[in-house]
């Protein structure tokens, strides 16, 4: 029997996160029909269960810190307490003035908007609660999930996903953290300043492991002296629960107590039951293969954000979906770098990095055919005043452009846009070091550096 039709766009996509919308928006700019179908609120995980609460907090965490440090800058303060409440309402209320205002933009009389759980039930169709939705392209955007490990449930009480740790309304007095990655690394820093007892338990020998091995130093630096637990270099292997919480073994047999448990060993994409696989679409550890144009290989149907092997990061998502609105459009957009992605952990101290790692520059170019500087902050007038250490890295090919910046410090999130576009044109020192910025600023320490790694060093302490 054939099922009523939800009608034939240019494109059906499936998802609203930050890759659906943006595709979403871009096709209807581009003149094109769309149907963007999403179970739950428009915008995904990064407007409501990710980037954006996560950075509201982070930001009243960081208010929490400054008051308990008032006194340092001869202001008299006293932190009397947290009001979670209070905090979440702040939060929240950031997170719905955005959704009203994504609502807003995507109202608009070339995009359908379909609520209910999509499957896809042919190479031109999803189907959702029994309409089937025709599309001349189809665009996947299903997203991610949080992981655990095998034997590890996460019951949302005392043993946590960062969706759920967004939504607690008191703050715990001990968490034991597993995985120093970017979640990891983000909640320890908000619960420390929250006033929580933090360790995180980290397989691999140091935290942030993506990042540069000075940064990842520098984070330990920062991290010990907030006194924020961290076990580097042993895997976590059994939690056990116990009267008041939770008990973890790591590697050696060494515990740890605490009140609940945060698990952030990495998102997985959201691929399994959609009818991916059944439609023919290649599939690597639930992850969706394309090629560089973020083509399946089957039919017309496209695949953007944290299903497609790479960073999982909304601002990918966003670029995808707009690549590929260009692609249906016959725009012919310039691929994608993935390398020229900015990355940023907004901890506290905040890392920011673009390109290539020290590592990753030696294993690409040979060992004699990198220079790097590392300029510290200790010589920045900003970061003086704002009491913050921490260091801007340059990696360059020898006689060649710039190909990795590496920043940690306060504000430093701010500081990727100028790295962006220095990677991106790979410009070289000398041209950098010709512009002037602004003083005193924390941007300044990219000038800085660029200054020094040309030769003629300003305010550098070496
Ligand atoms: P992640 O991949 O950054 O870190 C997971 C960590 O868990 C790794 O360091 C891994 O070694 C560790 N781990 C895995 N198994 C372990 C075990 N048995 N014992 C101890 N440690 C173990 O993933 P995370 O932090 O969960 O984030 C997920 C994704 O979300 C990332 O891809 C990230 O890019 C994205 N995200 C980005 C943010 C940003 O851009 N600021 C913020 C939050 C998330």
């Amino acid at each position: 029997m054939s099922q009523p039709n939800g009608g034939t766009f240019d494109i059906v996509i499936l998802g609203a996160g930050s890759g659906g919308y943006a595709a979403a928006l871009r096709a209807a700019e581009l003149d094109l029909s769309v149907a963007l179908i999403d179970k739950a609120e428009l915008g995904g995980t990064c407007l409501h269960r990710g980037c954006v609460p996560t950075k509201a907090l982070l930001h009243a965490a960081e208010i929490a810190d400054q008051t308990r440090e008032a006194e340092q800058f001869g202001i008299k303060a006293d932190l009397v307490g947290i009001d979670m409440a209070g905090v979440n309402a702040y939060k929240d209320g950031v997170v719905s003035r955005l959704y009203k205002g994504l609502q807003g933009l995507l109202k608009q009389d070339k995009i359908t908007i379909v609520a209910g759980t999509g499957k896809l039930v042919a190479q031109d169709t999803v189907e959702v609660d029994g309409k089937r939705y025709t599309g001349r392209n189809i665009i996947l955007a299903s997203g991610s999930y949080s992981r655990s490990l095998p034997g590890l449930e996460i019951d949302g009480k005392r043993v946590v996903a960062s969706e759920h740790a967004l939504k607690f309304d008191r703050v715990p007095a001990s968490v034991i953290v597993l995985g120093g990655g970017v979640i990891g690394v983000e909640f320890a820093s908000v619960w420390k300043s929250l006033g929580a007892e933090v360790t995180i338990l980290e397989a691999l020998p140091r935290l942030v492991a993506a990042e540069d091995e000075d940064i990842s130093k520098q984070v330990e630096r920062a991290f010990r002296k907030r006194k924020i637990n961290f076990k580097v270099g042993k895997p976590f292997e059994k939690l056990e629960h116990t009267e008041n919480g939770v008990k973890a073994t790591i590697q050696g047999g060494e515990t740890i107590e605490a009140e609940i448990m945060l698990v952030a060993v990495g998102r997985g994409p959201t691929t399994d039951g959609l009818g991916y696989a059944e439609q023919g679409i290649t599939l690597d550890r639930g992850y969706v293969i394309t090629n560089e144009r973020l083509h399946t290989g089957v039919g017309n149907i496209y695949a953007i954000g944290d299903i497609v092997p790479g960073l999982q990061l909304a601002h990918r998502g966003f670029a995808q979906g707009i690549f590929v609105a260009e692609e249906i459009a016959g725009k012919n957009p310039a691929v994608i770098d993935e390398a020229g992605i900015p990355r940023v952990t907004y901890c506290d101290p905040e890392v920011a990095s673009m390109g290539l790692t020290e590592a990753k520059a030696k294993e690409k170019y040979g060992a004699d055919k990198v220079e790097t500087y590392n300029y510290n902050l200790g010589g920045n007038g900003k970061s003086q005043i704002l009491k913050t250490q921490g260091f801007v890295k340059l990696v360059r090919e020898v006689g060649g452009p710039v190909v990795g910046v590496h920043m940690v410090g306060a504000r430093m999130s701010e500081q990727v846009g100028e790295a962006q576009l220095i990677y991106n044109w790979e410009a070289f020192p000398e041209e950098v070091a010709q512009l002037v910025h602004a003083h005193p600023t924390q941007n300044e320490a990219l000038g800085e550096a660029f200054l020094a790694l040309a030769g003629k060093p300003l305010h550098a302490h070496s």
